[in-house]
């Protein structure tokens, strides 16, 4: 097959942010920007005889991608694509077939919970052979790529179809297609007790997973009605849409509103969970509770022993800087380690290979542990279901008793959405200048006890991530964490995260909100809030 050699120019705004590239569709679909990223990320990575697994959420444009990635892949001497039937994979699946195949690397193709269709965003991310998305080593070279590239190489032929289960030659590459879901459901199965979550369901339990119409229908439709007995119609939304039906493929309280209405209405099941547009993301709820995915952390942290695949007890734990600090507290009572990382999940790739960290979690609805290395969904599901069946209780009864044992961290986050760039950068600027000003500083009845720049040394190769976000400690166990998103696609989005400790002895019964409203207002005049963004709240609370 003939290979081309394409001129092309260096890509703008290609720096790869909290995780990938993404941008609009349009972007991405302008005709030799994705061919130009493709072939920067393989000049950066050296494909030469590279076995590669390929995947991605099903989202529109997906399939078009993935036939250009393959030409691109074939001319630059790929041995071995191993891609999911119809290019679908869910996120952690990818990971894992990564791992299970000790594949090179991979390329998921996703947006993750941002909304799809052709008006929605696509994204493109490398992850390495650990399974996990490239540490920014890694990221850092596609982009001196992508800033000097001047051709990328394609065959001049179509792709075949991904349709059919099996191998195909195209070029020098072999193309082998796999089922998505069978590898993934039997790591699950190794990991969980599949009996006694059975058991419990067969009992009166009852579940409503909300696919949101993204990857996880199929998965959560195999594990959870196939393999786990739960009645046709406890999966709802379970067939993947190019656009997700139109909706916005993020499992939390607003995005996911009417499974949150559901599970918080007299007509609740036992347990309501959904996953994101690429199935690393969960959200947990019982009968008149959601979980705050903090809480979630340190419940699972503190109940892991008795899931099998984590009986012998965990390492240690991880959350990312901005997560509620609850998990610190089960990581200390258990005597193993706590680690506070950037926000990504890159960053926890190193504890995760080096042993040191067994549990992972992001307040952004992320968890996971060291059986992959990206978040994951369904595994947090079925970790909650694992703990309840042996636990015997409902949802809120665990996180309720979680409380007394080691007190509530009332937790939420603050979204302005869509500020413009200058704005942004102005704020955090200002906010940084006047760091050193902070500590002493009463307001709201709340004092400043400390105020940081989060830098972060990886503990495991001693690399340095500067710039991470600022985070305000105040007297009496609250915290307020500032940062700008990295996976945006329009203007800037502030986030704002906050935290108020309450020790168990202390009442845990108020609204979020309401707890949280002196940490609130003491930011908000702190920071200059309203006077850098113009906004008088928040656009997104969760
Ligand atoms: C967001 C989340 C972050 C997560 C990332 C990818 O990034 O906040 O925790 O790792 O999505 O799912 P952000 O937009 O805040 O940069
Ligand atoms: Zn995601």
């Amino acid at each position: 097959m003939t290979i081309q050699t394409i001129p092309t120019a260096p890509i703008d705004g290609q720096k790869p942010g909290t995780s990938g590239l993404r941008k609009k569709v349009s972007v991405f679909a302008t005709p030799g920007y994705l061919e130009t990223y493709t072939q920067a990320i393989f000049d950066a990575v050296s494909p030469e005889g590279a076995v590669l697994v390929m995947g991605g959420d099903g989202r529109y444009f997906n399939r078009e991608a993935m036939a250009t990635i393959l030409r691109i892949a074939a001319a630059n001497g790929v041995a071995r694509v191993i891609v999911g039937q119809n290019g679908i994979l869910s996120t952690p699946a990818a990971s894992h077939l990564i791992r299970k195949r000790k594949a090179n690397g991979g390329l998921i193709l996703s947006a993750s919970h941002n909304p799809g269709g052709p008006s929605g965003d696509f994204g493109l991310k490398y992850n390495i052979a650990n399974g996990g998305p490239a540490p920014e080593a890694v990221t850092d070279a596609i982009v001196a790529c992508a800033d000097r590239i001047d051709r990328y190489k394609i065959i001049a032929a179509d792709a075949p179809a991904l349709s059919n289960l099996g191998e195909v030659r195209f070029g020098d590459m072999v193309i082998e297609v796999v089922d998505p879901v069978s590898d993934y459901a039997t790591l699950m199965e190794e990991l969980f007790d599949f009996d006694a979550i059975r058991q419990m369901i067969a009992g009166a339990f009852t579940l409503r997973f909300d696919a949101m119409h993204a990857v996880t229908g199929p998965y959560a439709t195999e594990i959870f009605q196939q393999r786990l007995g739960a009645p046709s119609g406890s999966v709802i939304n379970a067939i993947p849409s190019e656009d997700f039906g139109g909706g916005h493929p993020d499992p939390n309280p607003v995005w996911a509103k009417p499974l949150y209405d559901l599970m918080l209405g007299s007509d609740a099941p036992d347990f309501g969970a959904a996953s994101d547009g690429d199935g690393d993301r969960n959200m947990i709820l019982g009968r008149g509770i959601y979980v705050t995915p903090s809480d979630s952390l340190a419940i699972l942290a503190a109940n892991a022993h008795l899931v099998p695949g984590y009986q012998i007890g965990i390492a240690g734990v991880a959350r990312s800087m901005p997560t509620s600090t609850a998990s610190d507290r089960v990581a200390d009572h258990l005597g193993v380690e706590a680690f506070q990382t950037p926000t990504g999940w890159k960053f926890f790739g190193n504890l995760l290979d080096a042993g040191r960290a067994t549990l992972c979690g992001e307040e952004s609805a992320g968890t996971g542990s060291d059986h992959v290395r990206e978040k994951d969904g369904l595994w947090a599901v079925l970790m909650w279901l694992n703990i309840l069946a042996v636990r015997k209780v409902s949802v809120a009864t665990l996180v309720k008793e979680h409380w007394a044992t080691f007190g509530r961290d009332y937790y939420s986050r603050h979204d302005y959405e869509g500020i413009a760039g200058d704005a942004a950068a102005e704020l955090m600027d200002a906010l940084k200048d006047n760091l050193s000003s902070l500590p002493g500083k009463s307001t709201h009845g709340m004092t400043v006890n400390a105020a940081e720049d989060f830098s972060y040394t990886d503990p495991i190769d001693g690399s340095v991530s500067t710039g991470q976000g600022i985070i305000l400690t105040f007297e009496g166990g609250a915290r307020a964490m500032l940062r700008l998103s990295g996976t945006g696609t329009e203007g800037a989005t502030l986030r704002v995260y906050l935290e108020q400790y309450a020790p168990p002895d202390t009442s845990h019964d108020l609204d979020a909100q309401t707890a949280l409203s002196n940490v609130i207002k003491a930011t908000s005049e702190l920071v200059q809030i309203e006077h850098f963004t113009k906004r008088k709240a928040p656009d997104v609370i969760t």
